[in-house]
């Protein structure tokens, strides 16, 4: 069963995914290239008037364009490769109730109803243009619509800082590259502490995320959570490794 290349469908390959999921931080890739064009202009220049090929300039365009390689790559395939590890190793029955926070045009919430039967996946958004393209409440319904798992997901306007569900209402939270949005550490406390409120005793929490992530363990920690955190791979660098994904993940004892 091959789910790596599938984003998560047994036997499918990505580049057949159906939705349609736009561009994480759209103005981040934007920015690289226009650094890389100018630099690029930089040393079309210093060629001009010394003949010199290899120069600073040169060296500072390269590595704009790799960065905006990256980050596109990861964007538009390298997260949905590594989500489908994540949720994967987690080893799902299919009749987990799910909530995927900041769920955006559903990438990881389509995923997540792959590989659910009788289970549901709720995802939970303020649908904000800026952190993803095109990000709207009907997008995310259409995905899941074309993905086929329409039956399996529910979606939600909400603040992940104040979850409009009960205690417990879920056996799996995750979060994909949502939570670091918020403004202060502050408001990351508090949404870590929500997805811990909505969770089922014996229940997980799964958080991928490019920063604060050692605010989230440590907030876990305090929590009573087992915690662990380490850092992704290439496929899901934003542009360099410096601008990597870690992952958190946290069990809630059974009580
Ligand atoms: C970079 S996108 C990631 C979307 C999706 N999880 C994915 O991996 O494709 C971050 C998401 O967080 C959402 N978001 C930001 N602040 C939020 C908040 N306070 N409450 C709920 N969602 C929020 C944004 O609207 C956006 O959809």
């Amino acid at each position: 069963m091959n789910h790596e290349a599938a984003g998560g469908r047994p036997g499918v390959l990505a580049s057949t995914r159906r939705g349609e999921y736009g561009v994480d931080a759209p103005y981040a890739p934007i920015g690289f290239a226009l650094a890389a064009l100018v630099a690029a202009a930089g040393a079309a220049v210093v060629w001009w008037n010394t003949g010199r090929v290899i120069t600073p300039p040169l060296i500072v365009s390269l590595f704009f364009v790799g960065n905006t390689a990256s980050f596109l790559y990861t964007t538009r395939r390298g997260k949905f490769t590594e989500w489908a590890r994540i949720l994967d190793a987690l080893a799902l029955h299919g009749d987990e109730r799910v909530l995927d926070i900041g769920c955006g045009r559903g990438a990881v919430l389509t995923a997540v109803a792959r590989r659910l039967r009788s289970g549901r996946v709720t995802g939970v958004d303020l649908w904000i243009a800026r952190d993803q393209s095109g990000n709207a409440r009907d997008v995310t319904l259409r995905n899941a619509a074309l993905e086929g798992v329409a039956e399996r997901v529910a979606v939600e306007t909400g603040d992940m800082r104040a979850l409009p569900f009960a205690d417990a209402s879920f056996d799996l939270v995750v979060s994909s590259l949502a939570i670091h949005n918020l403004a202060s550490n502050a408001d990351r406390v508090r949404a870590v502490g929500e997805a811990w409120r909505v969770l089922a005793p014996g229940g997980r929490l799964v958080i991928a995320d490019i920063r604060a992530t050692r605010v989230y363990e440590s907030t876990l920690a305090g929590l009573g959570a087992a915690v662990t955190r380490r850092r992704l791979g290439w496929r899901f660098w934003w542009g360099n490794p410096v601008a990597g994904t870690s992952l958190v993940t946290a069990s809630k004892p059974a009580s």
